[in-house]
């Protein structure tokens, strides 16, 4: 009875520590990626370009040290990969799965080559990320959800790819969200409203989508600089918050559908307004009788809309101004 009960708690004991055993391996294992999951990561993105112009993944080897592999940049404190920047360099190829390993990146920049196909989801595990431009490559298909887990995001940029279908909402999770460059794809639909959740956004870039509306709620903004939509299909009038933006230096819509007036008081709440690109749309009513308040204004563009009346006369006395454009209206007087 005596020796059974003691060999009971033996392996009772042995049990308990095989199992703190497994468990402390178990974690650590997941903590003790390491370079080598980097390195494995990146070959596995060479084997990946099919087309490599100008050698420059000629030193991606396993006698170099990752961290100075061309583009390649690591952090000083984890001694790990923080950056990949390949821009510019005419590559050809598509995303593996394994990029997602690299758990220390901050920066992800493909820029300008001819990536192509869709985005792995394992990409999301890459919860470091602040910065991402896949600017000017193939990319398709819709914008996956899972890009609303880089939850410190301050920059994306998708430019000039063949991104389709409507911005998924789940992406107005990205609270730390400066910029974002989603010009030249195809994207549709409205531009959601949660996209006023979005408090720290300072730069908005919409251009050459057939984006069809822009919500109030662009209202909640009180960051935003520079907001670009054109070359959509908005219709209707803009929100009449847009006109009371203080922080915008450039509000540009120019070639939409859009109709309406123009407040007449815009200068007063725009008082930063550089640029003002209302060209083709069907705007109309008279042309604001202050805007000689926008003393910032370098660049004012009306043309090929409805808007009527005479051009006010103290516009003149905005000296800085370098470009206005009002052909093609129903303008009268001198
Ligand atoms: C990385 O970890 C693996 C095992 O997880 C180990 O074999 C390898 O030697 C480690 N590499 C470095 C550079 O520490
Ligand atoms: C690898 O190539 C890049 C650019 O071509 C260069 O800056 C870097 O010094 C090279 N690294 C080594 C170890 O030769
Ligand atoms: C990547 O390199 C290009 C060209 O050298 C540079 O313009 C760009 O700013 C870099 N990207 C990042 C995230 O630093
Ligand atoms: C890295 O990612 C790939 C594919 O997503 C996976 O198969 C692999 O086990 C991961 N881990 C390491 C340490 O490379
Ligand atoms: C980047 O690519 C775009 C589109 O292909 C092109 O218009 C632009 O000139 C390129 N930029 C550079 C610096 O090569
Ligand atoms: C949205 O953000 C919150 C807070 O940062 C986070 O807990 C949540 O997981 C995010 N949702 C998704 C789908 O990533
Ligand atoms: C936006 O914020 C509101 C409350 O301010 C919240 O209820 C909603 O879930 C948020 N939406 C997203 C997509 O984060
Ligand atoms: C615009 O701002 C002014 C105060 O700056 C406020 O009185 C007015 O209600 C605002 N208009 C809209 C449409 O929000
Ligand atoms: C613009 O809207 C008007 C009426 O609202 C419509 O007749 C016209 O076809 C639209 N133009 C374009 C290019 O969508
Ligand atoms: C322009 O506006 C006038 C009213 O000021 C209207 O009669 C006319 O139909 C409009 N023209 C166009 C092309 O919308
Ligand atoms: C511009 O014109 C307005 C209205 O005539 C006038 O009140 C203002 O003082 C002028 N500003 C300058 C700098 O001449
Ligand atoms: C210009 O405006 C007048 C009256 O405001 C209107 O009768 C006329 O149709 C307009 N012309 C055009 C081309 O829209």
């Amino acid at each position: 009875m005596e020796r059974s009960c003691f060999l009971l708690s033996i392996t009772f004991l042995l049990v308990l520590q095989l199992q703190l055993q497994y468990s402390s391996i178990g974690t650590v294992g997941v903590a003790q990626t390491n370079i080598t999951t980097d390195q494995s990561a990146l070959l596995a993105l060479k084997a990946h370009v099919t087309s490599d112009p100008h050698n420059i993944l000629v030193n991606w080897s396993r006698t170099t040290s990752v961290c100075n592999w061309a583009g390649v940049v690591c952090g000083a404190r984890h001694l790990r990969v923080a950056s990949l920047n390949l821009s510019y360099m005419d590559l050809t190829g598509t995303i593996p799965p394994y990029l997602g390993n690299l758990s220390f990146l901050v920066e992800l920049d493909l820029g300008n080559n001819s990536f192509h196909d869709t985005l792995p989801h394992e990409l999301s595990y890459l919860r470091r990320l602040k910065f991402i431009s896949f600017k000017f490559n193939n990319f398709m298909g819709y914008i996956p959800s899972w890009f609303g887990s880089f939850s410190k995001l301050q920059s994306i940029n998708l430019c000039g790819n063949q991104f389709s279908g409507s911005l998924p909402t789940i992406i107005f999770n990205l609270s730390a969200l400066q910029d974002i460059d989603l010009r030249a794809n195809e994207l549709s639909g409205a531009i959601p409203k949660e996209i006023g959740n979005l408090t720290m956004l300072k730069e908005i870039y919409l251009d050459s989508n057939n984006f069809n509306e822009i919500p109030k709620e662009i209202g909640f903004l009180h960051q935003l600089e520079t907001l670009y939509v054109q070359f959509n299909v908005l219709k209707g009038p803009v929100p009449v918050i847009v006109f009371n933006m203080s922080s915008l230096t450039t509000l540009a819509l120019y070639e939409n559908n859009l109709s309406g007036g123009l407040p007449d008081n815009i200068c007063q709440h725009l008082p930063s307004l550089q640029g003002l690109h209302l060209g083709r749309n069907q705007f109309d009513g008279p042309l604001p009788s202050k805007l000689w308040q926008c003393r910032e204004l370098l660049e004012l563009g009306l043309e090929e809309n409805n808007f009527s009346g005479s051009v006010p006369k103290n516009i003149g006395n905005l000296t800085i101004m370098e470009e206005i454009y009002l052909s093609n209206n129903n303008l009268t007087g001198n």
